[in-house]
């Protein structure tokens, strides 16, 4: 299923950009290094599954997000997991604790969408 999720000039270079359509919200980013394409993710934290660009802190940079609740960061195109709960809202935790603070939950990857850009439409496939 495809859904269009807008036109590709309405996403700011570098600024990610919640989109929600039928109640499933999705970040899309678009990067200074390449600003004719896109990346888009699903808005949710793979650790305990609260919004990427919704809480106390966090925060983007060279196309990789930190999630606002614990930390773990993530490039935002391939997915991958670089560091899995730090901390808690943007203050590092000691070493010793980010088992705690991961409640159990092993590093896992963000959700990336397949996603092309469709004349001038940023477009997902699901
Ligand atoms: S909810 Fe994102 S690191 Fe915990």
């Amino acid at each position: 299923m495809t859904r269009t999720l807008g036109p590709l000039t309405d996403f700011d270079v570098d600024k990610p950009t919640q989109v929600t359509i039928d109640d499933e919200k999705y970040l899309v980013i678009r990067r200074s290094q390449s600003p004719d394409e896109v990346c888009v993710v699903r808005d949710r934290c793979p650790h305990a599954g609260l919004s990427l660009s919704r809480g106390p802190r966090g925060g983007y940079e060279n196309g990789v997000i930190t999630c606002p609740w614990h930390n773990s960061r993530f490039d935002v195109c391939s997915g991958e997991n670089l560091d899995w709960t730090p901390g808690f809202a943007g203050f590092t935790a000691p070493g010793w604790s980010r088992k705690l603070i991961a409640m159990g939950k092993s590093p896992a990857p963000l959700t990336v969408l397949s996603v092309s850009v469709q004349d001038g439409q940023v477009v997902i496939d699901e």
